[in-house]
């Protein structure tokens, strides 16, 4: 959930740390440093707060040309100065930054403790520099897979030594590291974002190794110092530099993107003609696929929310039976893994660590996983083999938004696939493909002409209290919905099936309360709009997402929303949007930090 980034090269450190730095700062954001070698002493300066506060207090720093920095997402000890990375040794000639978790901090404090250390934060980190001073021997490689070594728990790492001008080294476990290589110069960084505005040439460290990384180029070995011999391999020039293109906000930027990444989701994937679909990241046939008794898809977050969107088509479509778990329950609980079943590992940035331990649990037990993934190459990704990319480009908001609508469009995609295996007829299926492939163009409708989302948005900001409430495939957009709300204008929201909301949420209402419904035409639609009534009948105060030409809606609720009629199972690729906007106009209204919202980070490495 933090961000490490280390330069060694021949330009000023300083600059290319701090650049690095903004660029991962969705990763972790409540506190930042930098130790940069100023021959022959470490010079060290953390902040608490943004990069931007670190950034002023470090603009006359050193010209060094090695060093490392952090952004920091607080797990172990407050957010302080003293618990901000880098962390040193006590003589301040060793410096790391990490980003993961010690587990067996405690008993390493109480070791190094007994031996004369003397601890000066609250952090799992600070073990780390002591240790590789207690296994320095003037050899910095060594000294640092010694380290490791004992270390239980994640770790990415990078380690900066005042006797080594020369050399940095870095190592990973569970938290991911790319190694850029550049001319002259070479890069680590937990992200590719922080590397690729200086070279595309990478090398994806995996678990249990250790690199060495001079101006010249890097060496990775394992862990028993044996040589890996890793090649380096480009990124390839789709993947973005994510800039804010003249918008204020990421999120804007993202939720204005949805046409053309739900596009790249299924560009040369639908067979039209067919009535079918490829997703050759499957490596499945037709008979494969017919052997599959049952779909699980697993995810955290909006991720668990477009799993639940599949599952619902899976099951009307396919007529397979589909459910979605919540990654941090299912790894926990034993989980009962049929091997006709397949699992859908889905996740945006591929590193969520719950999804990887709901995947490491599949495995195990001799399940069929695959990854429904953004970041190309990350943990999920490589731990799963195969799977699907959703090509939503680079997501930098905390808030999920375009990941959403892709992982919800590759999985209508393979939907599609699994149903032509089964009972769906070529007209069926040209059908689904068509719709699929409409939606790009009814987003960007949308999207062009949102409707009063303003008006909504000002009572909402006002609000002690927002229910969502949907039926059918309208219910995991409620939950999206108030997921959004809660996360970036920190406004107490919940989601309901609609149905449910009478078993006791509708206690929640008194007069003026906001109510969103989503309410799209469809099998559902009427009995939806009798919820609609209830919940007017005890004053709430109505905001109606509807399909457009739905006229008898139009004037029923206090706002009413139309998105672009579709076919009921890819309507929450529309009915999503208005949602998405919703949460972002309040989020301003009430002057929130949209993109960093306030104790999340974008990528939860940590249980
Ligand atoms: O990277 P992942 O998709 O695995 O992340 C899962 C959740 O942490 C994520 O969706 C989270 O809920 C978002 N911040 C929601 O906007």
């Amino acid at each position: 959930m933090c961000g490490i980034i280390a330069y060694i090269g021949n330009e000023p450190a300083l600059p290319r740390l701090m650049e690095g730095l903004r660029r991962m700062e969705y990763r972790g954001y409540d506190s930042a440093g930098v130790a940069l070698l100023d021959s022959p002493s470490l010079w060290v300066r953390k902040d608490v707060g943004r990069v931007e506060a670190l950034a002023s207090r470090v603009k006359d720093g050193p010209t060094a040309v090695v060093g490392i920095a952090h952004t920091r997402w607080a797990t172990h000890g407050g957010i302080t100065e003293r618990n901000a990375h880098p962390h040193t040794d006590q003589g301040t000639r060793i410096a790391v930054v990490h980003n993961g978790i010690v587990e067996n901090m405690s008993s390493l404090k109480r070791m190094l403790a007994a031996e004369g250390v003397q601890f000066r934060s609250e952090t799992d980190t600070e073990v780390i520099p002591h240790l590789i001073r207690r296994h320095y021997k003037g050899d910095p490689v060594q000294a640092v897979i010694d380290t490791v070594g004992m270390l239980r728990g994640t770790y990415g790492i990078a380690v900066l030594f005042a006797d080594h001008p020369d050399v940095l080294v870095a190592a990973r476990n569970g938290s991911p590291l790319v190694v850029g290589l550049g001319d002259g110069e070479t890069i680590v960084a937990s992200d590719p974002q922080a590397i690729i505005a200086h070279t595309r040439r990478v090398i994806y460290l995996q678990d249990r190794e250790v690199v060495t990384i001079t101006r010249d180029g890097a060496n990775v070995c394992k862990l028993d110092g044996s040589e890996v011999g890793r090649q380096p391999e480009l990124i390839d020039q789709d993947y973005e530099l994510a800039e804010l293109q003249g918008f204020p906000h990421f999120m804007l930027k993202e939720i204005h993107e949805q046409s053309e990444s739900i596009e790249r989701a299924i560009r040369g994937r639908l067979q039209l003609d067919e009535g079918n679909a490829k997703l050759g990241g499957l490596e499945m046939s037709p008979r494969d696929l017919r052997h599959i008794a049952r779909i699980v898809n697993i995810g955290c977050g909006t991720s668990y929310h477009a799993g639940l969107v599949a599952s619902m088509a899976i099951e009307d479509l396919a007529r397979v039976p589909a459910r979605s778990e919540i990654a941090s329950e299912f790894r926990h609980r034993n989980p009962i893994i049929p091997p006709d079943a397949l699992f859908f590992a889905i996740s945006q940035s591929g590193e969520t660590l719950d999804t990887l331990g709901a995947v490491q649990e599949v495995m195990i037990k001799g399940g069929h996983v695959m990854g429904v993934i953004n970041v190309v190459g990350s943990t999920i990704a490589r731990a799963c083999g195969k799977g699907v990319y959703v090509y939503s480009g680079p997501e930098i908001a905390v808030a999920s938004t375009k990941a959403f609508t892709s992982q919800v469009t590759a999985l209508l995609v393979f939907t599609l696939m699994l149903a032509r295996t089964r009972n769906l007829s070529l007209e069926e299926g040209q059908r689904v493909a068509r719709a699929l492939s409409a939606v790009p163009g009814r987003v960007r409708e949308y999207l062009e002409a949102p409707g009063p989302i303003q008006k909504a948005a000002e009572i909402i900001a006002k609000a002690r209290y927002v229910q969502f409430l949907g039926r059918g495939y309208s219910y995991p957009v409620a939950l999206e919905g108030a997921l959004k709300l809660k996360e970036i204008a920190y406004i107490p929201s919940e989601g309901y099936p609609a149905g449910e909301m009478k078993h006791g949420p509708i206690a929640m209402l008194e007069k003026g309360t906001p109510v969103v419904l989503v309410a799209p035409r469809g099998s559902q639609r009427d009995k939806a709009i009798s919820n609609l009534k209830e919940v007017q009948a005890r004053g709430a105060f109505t905001i109606l997402v509807h399909s457009a030409g739905d006229d008898e809606l139009a004037d029923m609720a206090d706002v009413s929303i139309a998105v672009p009629e579709t076919e009921e199972f890819v309507s929450p690729l529309l009915t999503v949007l208005p949602l998405q906007l919703i949460a972002y106009e309040v989020a301003k209204l009430l002057d929130r930090d949209i993109d960093k919202p306030r104790n999340l980070a974008k990528s939860v490495t940590v249980e």
